[in-house]
């Protein structure tokens, strides 16, 4: 059966752990889909992975929309989620719709944007047009230069009250997801149970509803420098498959983030 928005929310009600995981070709999308996964992520982190740049930054809409493409081709059953690129959506609801149409045209299911409550009127045009929004709170990677750097978001008392108030605006506005990035786990817990939309993870503990990781990350073949949150499932695995599969099982079962993993 087709993943739908349906199914999330189910999923998350039922307590079932939603898996997300980044893909951006074809014959991944169809391994991945095999192996369980629920959301495949088109993530902007392909301009790290695939194009070896030192952000998600330069990465463009036609970029997006042909690994959109690629992925929806060998999707099978898994929800498309895309991601809209810096520059693509932050001018106005407008742009951000035009943005967004593109994506789905090219067979995205549900685009995800990065930003905290100045997204929500973004985010409730969006839905009432019929795009499905995943918001990215927390550390959103596209915010690097003003954060100075990649770190953990959500530590002081302050912060961490804005991050609630954000997911509560972005869930009131129509949000289908919220996704945190490098979060305290007791934080990303308190935001799931704040919110009625289904919330995941990464880096971001165990207490959330799913969780995702990058797909090189996961395989072990990115060579850059390996954040805590993430886990190399090939080493145990052995091949491609078994990797894909253990991620499944370990975020289905719960054991996967450790505590090692979380901050
Ligand atoms: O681009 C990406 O892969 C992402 C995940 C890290 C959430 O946005
Ligand atoms: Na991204």
């Amino acid at each position: 059966m087709k993943i739908t928005v349906n199914t999330l929310q189910k999923m998350a009600a039922e307590g079932q752990k939603i898996v997300m995981l980044t893909s951006y070709d074809a014959s991944f999308s169809t391994l991945l889909d095999q192996a369980g996964v629920e959301i495949l992520l088109v993530g902007d982190s392909l301009g790290m992975v695939i194009q070896n740049r030192d952000s998600t930054l330069p990465v463009t809409m036609e970029e997006m929309v042909y690994h959109t493409r690629c992925v929806a081709a060998g999707a099978g059953n898994a929800m498309v989620l895309s991601d809209l690129p810096f520059g693509s959506y932050q001018e106005s609801p407008q742009q951000a719709f035009a943005s967004a149409a593109r994506l789905m045209q090219a067979g995205a299911h549900m685009v995800k944007l990065e930003g905290g409550g100045f997204m929500a009127e973004t985010t409730r045009f969006l839905v009432e047009r019929g795009i499905p929004v995943c918001s990215h709170i927390g550390l959103t990677p596209q915010f690097v230069n003003t954060f100075g750097g990649y770190r953990v978001q959500g530590k002081t008392q302050s912060d961490a009250e804005r991050l609630l108030d954000d997911a509560r605006k972005l869930a009131d506005a129509g949000a289908s997801l919220v996704l945190m990035e490098c979060v305290p786990a007791e934080l990303a817990a308190r935001v799931t149970e704040a919110v009625a939309v289904p919330t995941i993870g990464i880096g971001a503990g165990a207490d959330v509803s799913g969780q995702v990781l990058v797909l090189h990350d996961i395989l072990g073949v990115y060579p850059g420098k390996k954040a805590r949150f993430v886990k190399n499932f090939m080493n145990e695995a052995g091949s491609i498959q078994g990797a894909v599969e253990a991620y499944v099982k370990a975020v289905k079962a719960g054991t996967f983030p450790a505590a090692e993993h979380t901050f």
